[in-house]
């Protein structure tokens, strides 16, 4: 709890704890399907935030923010009762159910379906009209080949192409039975590479649509450069009169911001104090929604933004 007033507007931690609530109801609101959402709490009442957003948002990690100097360098030792909380915690969440909702969003499952049904449709009607003209089991054709991979080649799941070695098991496997009735009706006479280019280029569009999948899913980038693990060590903004007392650090926001987010996309920060949020995502691109109760807070914010 900081001395200012937004800080002290609960009278006991129900109260504080039933206005979070509802701050979490107009999040789950607002909160795109693909969105991450980042909350800072302190360590002491972390357990209890924690538990109310996972009644609402699926909890992905309970970020540890340790900040290697704060006013804890200069407490008084001897007199602590408990370990001195020289961290923030960040919970990070999403909504649930958020992956099966970028997938039915842009209709990537059925997409995909109808991918494999229509478009890779040709390969696997060459395939599957060969076996059936000469009444080839799964039996002989994974002996043939000395794998399991009949279902692959030869129905629409998880279809691919068989390599060079066993399509030749498969010519041969095929010519055998009946030769003429082979060659007439449904023999695999094409040769690969033939059907390899044909893939290939099938494969491109498949390609495509993994891609517009990938950009409606919850964006998530980190680097061996970046912090990957839940431990996050960074400065705290060092105060003066007339700052924010609660302004974040503008390296952790970049992450927050870079990780979370793709060029373009749209960031809210509720709580916009200084502005910082709202800085670094115009500095990276972002777009920006901020909101802020005291009106002397954020006209200053405003001019930080100029
Ligand atoms: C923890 S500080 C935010 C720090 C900010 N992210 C920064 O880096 O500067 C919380 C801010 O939220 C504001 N605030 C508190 N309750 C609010 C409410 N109900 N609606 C909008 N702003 C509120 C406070 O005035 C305060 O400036």
């Amino acid at each position: 709890m900081k001395s200012n007033t937004w800080d002290n507007q609960w009278p006991d931690v129900e109260t504080f704890l039933a206005w979070l609530d509802e701050v979490l109801v107009e999040f789950w609101r607002v909160l795109k399907p693909s969105g991450s959402l980042y909350l800072f709490c302190g360590s002491k009442l972390s357990a209890e935030t924690e538990i109310l957003i996972k009644n609402r948002f699926k909890v992905l990690n309970h970020i540890v923010w340790a900040k290697p100097s704060g006013a804890w360098k200069r407490s008084h030792k001897p007199s602590l009762r408990s370990f001195f909380p020289a961290t923030e915690r960040i919970i990070f969440a999403e909504h649930y159910g958020a992956e099966g909702f970028a997938k039915g969003a842009n209709g990537y499952a059925t997409k995909c379906n109808q991918l494999k049904q229509e478009v890779f449709k040709p390969l696997i009607n060459y395939f599957k009209n060969a076996r059936t003209a000469l009444n080839i089991s799964a039996k002989e054709i994974n002996e043939a080949t000395s794998s399991q991979m009949c279902s692959h080649w030869f129905s629409s799941s998880q279809w691919k192409l068989p390599t060079e070695k066993q399509y030749k098991q498969l010519q041969k496997l095929f010519s055998l039975r009946g030769d003429e009735l082979s060659r007439t009706h449904g023999g695999l006479v094409k040769e690969r590479a033939e059907l390899l280019n044909k893939y290939e280029h099938l494969l491109l569009e498949y390609q495509d649509l993994k891609k517009q999948y990938d950009y409606l899913r919850r964006p998530f980038g980190v680097t061996s450069e970046v912090p990957y693990t839940d431990v996050w060590v960074y400065p705290p903004v060092q105060y003066y009169p007339g700052k924010h007392p609660c302004e974040k650090p503008a390296d952790l926001l970049d992450h927050v911001i870079l990780t979370s987010s793709k060029e373009g996309q749209l960031v809210l920060d509720a709580f916009m104090g200084s502005g910082s949020t709202g800085k670094q995502c115009l500095k990276l691109n972002r777009k920006f929604i901020g909101v802020e109760m005291e009106e002397a807070t954020f006209k200053n914010t405003i001019v930080g933004f100029n």
